[in-house]
């Protein structure tokens, strides 16, 4: 990379400061809604139970991080390159939850083990290419 372009993307990135701390409902409406209300290229409807059910059945951490990562139709995340991993997977949680998930906004805990299924996901995908 020349270093005239390599400035550019710092600045660029700079620009665009993470946004951290939202609730996963103002994420969802935000970046998820888009897609996630009309069940856009066939991603699973918000309050659907049936669609959501099995994919609640992968268990948060799984979950989170596939979609984190990106799945066929579905964006890494959600195809907004800003948003911190706390707030897509409070989304995720938005999302779960309103198709019969009980699951909790992510404790560091949590988070770690995202991270960990995070790192397995992109490990399987590069041995596929
Ligand atoms: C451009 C459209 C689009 C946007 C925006 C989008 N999604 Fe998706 N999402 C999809 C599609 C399509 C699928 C279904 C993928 C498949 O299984 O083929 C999906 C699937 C998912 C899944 C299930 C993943 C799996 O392993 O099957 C989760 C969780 C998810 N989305 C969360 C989110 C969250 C959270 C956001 C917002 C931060 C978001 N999505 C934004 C299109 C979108």
């Amino acid at each position: 990379m020349n270093w005239k372009l390599a400035g550019v993307v710092v600045a660029a990135a700079l620009a665009l400061p993470a946004q951290a701390q939202q609730s996963g409902e103002a994420v969802y409406k935000s970046v998820c809604m888009a897609c996630h209300a009309a069940g856009v290229a066939n991603a699973p409807k918000f309050g659907d139970a049936k669609a959501w059910a099995p994919l609640i059945k992968e268990g948060q951490a799984v979950l989170t991080a596939h979609a984190w990562v990106g799945v066929r139709g579905m964006p890494a995340r959600g195809g907004n390159p800003n948003l911190t991993l706390e707030d897509f997977s409070k989304a995720v949680v938005y999302l779960a939850n309103s198709a019969g998930g009980k699951w909790k906004d992510p404790d560091p805990k949590m988070l770690a083990s995202i991270q960990a299924e995070e790192k397995k996901r992109i490990a399987e995908l590069a041995k596929k290419k």
